[in-house]
């Protein structure tokens, strides 16, 4: 069977090929830029804009599964097209689609709720892959991480454990209509992260909890604009509970447990030291 991954060049997307890959399937991936998308041998790399969908051409021909993201361009704005996406699909005749989702849906999620097709929304709590993001630097030059909200509690969810729940749902079938929480094995707090990260790097890393003032003013003197910092302060003052109650959806769908944050440490142990 063959199958498209659209974010295919993306944190989720690339594993989502990976995981594929390892289950025998043929993979198209789909991205704006074929020339610098770095895909594995073997996988048909085709250009499109999800935001035009005139430029999809035969992307979904063939194509039993798809792995959709539910926005277009790189400030994450919903995809607009929904409506003409899914007609795309139906056309061609794709079978099921899988949606990478976020805290609340998006247009695209209502068109294809709407739909005939077989579809199953992921919505995964925070990626662990974040810490990179945020405190790769931190640790490398400074050996500290600083941060608001040091008691925050997280479930925090292996970016390979979205990917193998997206692959096993378009494979096999049988979870059409569900909308699925994702999350790791365990709640952690901020600090307790921070541990874990220096017992996998081995060197004690310091943790330096901000008042929100102080937060808001770091972030701005990295350059961040007034809306990435809101939404991050939000994000890490508000988590809502979703994204610190733990549920079993991983383990049910792949058939093994949750990756821990701990491992996820481990295996990326190199990116902070
Ligand atoms: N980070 C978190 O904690 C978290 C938690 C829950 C949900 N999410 C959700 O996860 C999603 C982000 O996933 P990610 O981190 O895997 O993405 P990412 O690493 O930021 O990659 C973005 C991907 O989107 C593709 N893309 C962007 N605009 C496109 C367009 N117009 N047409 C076709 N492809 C396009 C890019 O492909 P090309 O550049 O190759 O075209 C790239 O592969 C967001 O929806 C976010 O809400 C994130």
């Amino acid at each position: 069977m063959t199958f498209l991954v659209t974010g295919a060049t993306g944190t989720v997307g690339r594993l989502v090929v990976a995981e594929l890959l390892e289950a025998r399937q043929q993979v198209r991936a789909l991205t704006r830029n074929p020339a610098k998308a770095d895909l594995p041998a073997g996988v048909e790399v085709v250009g499109g804009d999800l935001g035009d969908p005139g430029t999809l051409g035969r992307a979904f021909d063939g194509v039993t599964g798809v792995h959709l993201i539910n926005f277009a361009g790189d400030d994450y704005a919903p995809l607009r097209h929904g409506e003409q996406i899914v007609e795309l699909l139906a056309e061609a005749g794709v079978k099921r689609v899988t949606v990478l989702g976020g805290r609340v849906d998006g247009p695209l999620e209502t068109v294809l709720a709407a739909s005939e097709l077989e579809w199953t929304l992921l919505n995964p709590v925070e990626f662990m892959s974040n810490t990179l993001k945020w405190w790769a630097d931190g640790v490398r030059y400074q050996g500290v991480i600083r941060e608001p909200f040091g008691g925050r509690l997280s479930a925090m969810v292996h970016e390979r454990d979205i990917a193998a729940v997206a692959a096993k749902v378009l494979v096999e079938g049988g979870h059409g209509g569900r909308t699925y929480t994702l999350t790791g094995p365990e709640a952690l707090r901020t600090t307790e992260k921070v541990e874990r990260l220096g017992a996998a790097i081995g060197k004690e890393i310091g943790f330096e909890e901000l008042t929100e003032a102080q937060a808001r003013e770091m972030w701005a003197g990295f350059g961040m604009g007034q809306e990435t910092i809101e939404f991050l302060i939000d994000a890490l003052g508000n988590t809502p509970e979703v994204g610190y109650t733990v549920v079993p959806t991983v383990e049910e769908v792949t058939g093994r447990p949750a990756r821990s944050f701990a491992e996820w440490a481990r295996e990326n142990a190199e990116s902070f030291r």
